[in-house]
């Protein structure tokens, strides 16, 4: 029984018209340098205050100047990304029409299983990827709920960390971002038949405080630096930290969300899971400093500017 999503079949038309029809894109996935982020070895946090304090500096360097870097000694041991990936790698191996029911199989919320793009008019809108969108409250009592308390924890830290360079200690996210509004997204990009053409998931900003992403040896990761696409590099150890568009209007733009986005391979499927650090929906997201760049909002409201914007006009509008 195949366990693929009909990618290939249900997008069949728009296949065909890319074939008759000239691409003129910004971007151009085969021609993109491959680069290392900035790399923080956080078992310096528990050294000596100056190595701690030199530590959390770069941690908020990196997220203003890139919006993305990649931890090491980060507390979450191989073994459980490991089972991590298992369990992830058997969840996508089920037949895709008990994919479709995940919510009788695998006690996943109605709707965590989600393949493709809907609103694909384009072959370079469509998202040659399939996914579980997971509440953190979800995955009790799964294999992965050890890997979702750590990281969990870690998030917080690197909130908690990014938070005080502004000059702001307080409990803002462990009080708004709790395991009933946080998600995990589970990511299988199939191999493509066309990789250079369609994306695994188009270049977006994700809508969170910030996101923890690990993923395998394929690499298919790329984001912008200084107006440029670049790859990164997989460091099979390392985590990827990225600031999310709510992080972004809290600092008041000095932390960056960045554009980013997953590529396909022509002949390996891809793994990759992230870790959302969301708020509640009633929590009001406002600038810690004043003249403030955004007016403030709530995660409701931002979500469903989102939803919107997507509906109208096939894309994320983002922070505005
Ligand atoms: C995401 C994301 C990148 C990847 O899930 O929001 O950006 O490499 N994933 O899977
Ligand atoms: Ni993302």
């Amino acid at each position: 029984m195949d366990s693929d999503p009909p990618l290939l079949e249900t997008y069949k038309t728009l296949f065909a018209n890319s074939k008759t029809s000239s691409n003129n894109h910004d971007h151009r996935l085969v021609t993109v340098e491959e680069r290392h982020l900035p790399l923080i070895d956080l078992s310096r946090l528990s050294h000596n205050e100056a190595e701690k304090e030199r530590c959390q500096k770069e941690i908020a360097r990196a997220a203003r100047q890139w919006g993305f870097f990649q931890v090491v000694n980060h507390g979450i041991s191989m073994e459980l990304l490991e089972m991590l990936r298992e369990e992830q790698v058997r969840v996508f191996k089920q037949p895709f029409h008990h994919k479709c029911r995940e919510d009788k199989f695998l006690n996943f919320s109605a709707g965590s299983y989600r393949w493709g793009t809907p609103t694909s008019y384009f072959l370079r809108q469509l998202w040659w990827s399939e996914a579980f969108h997971i509440p953190v409250n979800d995955i009790s009592s799964t294999p992965m709920e050890p890997f979702a308390t750590k990281v969990a924890i870690l998030a917080q830290k690197l909130a908690e960390i990014l938070a005080e360079k502004l000059g702001h200690k307080s409990s803002f996210f462990q009080e708004s971002c709790l395991p009933s509004t946080c998600y995990l997204r589970l990511n299988r990009y199939p191999p493509c038949p066309i990789p250079s053409d369609i994306y695994g998931l188009m270049p977006h900003t994700d809508s969170d405080f910030l996101t923890i992403l690990h993923q395998d040896q394929v690499g298919g990761l790329q984001l912008v630096k200084d107006g440029q696409w670049i790859a990164v590099k997989p460091n099979p150890e390392a985590l990827v930290i990225n600031i999310g568009d709510l992080f972004q209007a809290w600092s008041n733009d000095c932390y960056k969300s960045v554009k980013h986005c997953a590529v396909t391979h022509p002949t390996k499927e891809r793994f990759s899971a992230a870790y959302f650090l969301c708020p509640s929906y009633e929590t009001v997201i406002e600038s810690c400093s004043m003249p403030s760049v955004y007016r403030k909002f709530s995660f409701r409201e931002y979500r469903q500017k989102v939803q919107e914007d997507v509906q109208l006009y096939g894309y994320k509008v983002g922070l505005s």
